[in-house]
């Protein structure tokens, strides 16, 4: 039978899964050699003076994020992690605060938190965007809360203005985590511009990319030198500072080595300008893909905030298990099985690691002293997306095409029509 499901023997819709996408051409390559052949890897010195803020490669890459974004400063690091790390840690959140985070994130925008040692304070996702829900912001204020981290997930903004205005109200600092959403916007404001402060991810994983890599944005001068002083040894360079002018304060800064090398911000540098040309397709398959499945009615293609446009760095959409007939966890096995991407899940609620669940902990700083509970289904909108209804794709990517959404389309299909025989296996 030729739509027989790979799962029940028949020939998988894709003869092997797909590769992943590579985006580097010759000018990484160019970049890469230029930069390797001048003998300097690293422009960075732990000392005062301009070499403290890096060289020739990382300054070119901040300067194209500050035109492309039209902010006044972007500081490269090494990770998007860091890239939090040293947002959080410039904004002056430390010790004993609170950070409001979304549970259904990748780990690392509460790990930052930890690293920084304030403590994650988990509040619920919204069901249609699966962005960190405002309602449920409120009720997870308390004293001690400093700061809401909104994450722009799957490549769409969070709702940026209702939580700017519980910031205001609560006197909160809003920050973004950007890592996924370059390139979406909200209310016609770049996302990783419209908070405080905006963290990007230049992972391998990302649309753009240079292997490991990060930058924060923001146009507050403050903010954008204590990111400066955590990426370089900041105690080293503030003792140099106050020598040179004995009425400058600072207060104590843990500083870091978060230095971005020289190779690595070339590459970028050349990513960079390839976010548009990547988006777009991006986003043009990904309204390809809600046209097709108008037609089926056990998924929910994604929700589109009203004020916001959305990159699709992932495709995530809602399984209906009843409609569909079957679980989802045979839909995901049957998909994969016909070599197409297709998840089911994304990340477990942030929680539920041990880092959170076992007793306090003396690695898992702030909590050596005192924990919160992250106890039980602390977060029943994320829990359910979890264990039930989100399926994510990433096959809207250049390379990829219409055509392969169209195999896509036709894989769930096949799987559909043979819910019975799949639901017996
Ligand atoms: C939402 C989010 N935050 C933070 C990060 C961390 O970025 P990096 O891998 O560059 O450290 C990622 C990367 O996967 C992410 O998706």
């Amino acid at each position: 039978m030729p739509d027989t499901p790979a799962l029940l023997g028949g020939t998988p819709i894709l003869e092997k899964p797909l590769p992943p996408p590579n985006s580097m051409g010759q000018e990484e390559i160019d970049a890469a050699s230029r930069v390797i052949k001048s003998g300097v890897l690293s422009g960075f010195i732990g000392i005062p003076g301009p070499a403290h803020l890096g060289g020739r490669e990382v300054l070119a890459l901040e300067a194209w994020y500050k035109s492309k974004f039209g902010v006044k400063h972007a500081i490269s690091v090494n990770s998007g992690t860091t890239a939090l790390q040293a947002m959080i840690t410039a904004a002056e959140i430390g010790a004993g605060d609170e950070v409001i985070v979304p549970p259904y994130t990748m780990c690392a925008t509460a790990t930052a938190v930890l690293c920084c040692n304030a403590i994650p304070v988990f509040a619920d996702i919204d069901s249609r965007t699966f962005n960190i829900d405002p309602v449920d912001v409120r009720k997870k204020i308390t004293r001690r809360t400093k700061a809401i981290i909104a994450v722009n997930l799957f490549g769409q903004p969070a709702a940026l203005d209702e939580l700017q205005v519980i910031a205001d109200e609560h006197k909160l600092t809003l920050l973004e985590d950007n890592a996924q959403g370059p390139g979406a916007t909200f209310d016609g404001r770049w996302a990783g511009t419209i908070g405080k402060a905006g963290a990007f991810s230049l992972n391998q994983n990302k649309t753009v990319h240079c292997g490991e890599g990060g930058v924060v944005l923001t146009n507050d001068d403050r903010l954008a030198h204590r990111c400066q002083l955590v990426r370089n040894h900041g105690e080293v360079i503030m003792d140099g500072l106050m020598a040179a002018d004995p009425n400058e304060q600072y207060e104590p800064l843990l500083g870091n080595n978060f230095r971005l090398p020289e190779v690595l911000a070339a590459i970028a540098h050349e990513q960079v300008k390839k976010l548009d040309e990547l988006t777009k397709p991006r986003v043009e398959m990904a309204n390809y893909l809600t046209q097709q499945l108008e037609s089926i009615d056990c998924l929910t293609p994604p929700y589109l905030h009203a004020k916001a446009t959305h990159v699709y760095f992932v495709y995530a959409m809602k399984f209906d298990a009843t409609i569909a007939g079957m679980s989802r966890e045979t839909f995901v096995k049957a998909m994969q099985a016909e070599n197409l991407p297709l998840g089911g899940g994304y990340v477990k609620p942030i929680y539920r690691y041990p880092i959170y669940q076992q007793p306090a902990h003396r690695c898992a700083g702030p909590f050596a002293y005192e924990k919160p509970s992250y106890e039980g289904r602390l977060c029943p909108v994320t829990e359910n997306l979890y264990a039930e209804q989100l399926v994510t794709t990433n096959i809207c990517r250049v390379p990829h095409t219409r055509e392969h959404i169209d195999l896509l389309v036709k894989g769930i299909k096949r799987i559909l029509a043979a819910k019975d025989e799949l639901e017996r296996l």
